[in-house]
């Protein structure tokens, strides 16, 4: 990937979000937290925060879970497709991040309808499935640590239902996902994700490539049909 090529896939997404996702308080204070607080500029790019948000609402979503919630903006996308008695949980591995999130989301008016828990998502998801009341989930978005992804799609088809969307991000990693002999870990959990979905018989699943300010990229979207 050129410099030239990164510049114009920015071009074009300011294009886009200029257009089509107009600025918001409460997105642009998160992220402006996010980053008085250190937390890694990696949320999800304005215009993917919508796809995930008209995603939530052409599933009809009522409930979400998020695995990965940083400073809570792809959080406050999702929440912000849900009706009022919707309800998102988000895990977190770091309390630093969660705290953030969770000032972010009060700023946003969503503390009602999102929880985000602090612990490593594999020691989380566990106690989740046993709770009464929780799940099944209508959509589930996993961004969190790439190594774990196969475990992440493994509690997404435990906590959802048929007809549940799973959808996980950086499926592409700068188009690493296709290096058989990548051994690092995220493309290696990238990898076995991508072989577990596709031995799956209940997920029916895509991935697109995608460019932008984040680069050369993906994400992979399942549906859950059995
Ligand atoms: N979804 C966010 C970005 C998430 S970045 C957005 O688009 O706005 C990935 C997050 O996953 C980071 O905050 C990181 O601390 C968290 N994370 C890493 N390992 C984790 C784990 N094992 N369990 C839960 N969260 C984890
Ligand atoms: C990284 C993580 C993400 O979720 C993302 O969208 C981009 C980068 C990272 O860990 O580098
Ligand atoms: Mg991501």
């Amino acid at each position: 990937m050129t410099q030239e090529n990164q510049d114009r896939w920015s071009a074009v997404d300011r294009y886009i979000t200029d257009r089509l996702v107009p600025a918001d308080e409460a997105l642009t204070a998160a992220l402006a937290a996010s980053d008085t607080a250190d937390l890694p500029a990696i949320a999800v790019a304005p215009n993917q925060g919508k796809l995930l948000h008209l995603l939530a609402q052409v599933q009809g979503a009522r409930t979400v879970l998020e695995i990965g919630t940083l400073g809570g903006y792809s959080t406050i996308w999702l929440a912000r497709a849900l009706p009022a008695e919707g309800r998102l949980i988000s895990l977190e591995y770091s309390p630093a991040h969660a705290e953030v999130a969770r000032a972010n989301l009060a700023h946003a008016g969503l503390d009602k309808i999102v929880e985000v828990r602090t612990g490593a998502a594999l020691q989380t998801l566990p106690k989740l499935a046993t709770e009464p009341g929780v799940g099944p989930f209508d959509l589930v978005f996993i961004d969190a640590d790439k190594e774990n992804n196969p475990r992440y799609v493994e509690w997404a088809l435990k906590l959802t239902r048929p007809g549940s969307v799973i959808i996980v991000d950086n499926a592409v990693r700068g188009g690493a996902v296709v290096d058989a002999d990548n051994t690092n870990p995220a493309i290696v959990g990238t990898r076995e994700m991508y072989e577990l979905v596709a031995r799956e018989p209940r997920l029916s699943a895509t991935a697109v490539q995608t460019v932008g300010t984040k680069g050369y990229d993906g994400f992979l979207l399942a549906r859950v049909v059995a």
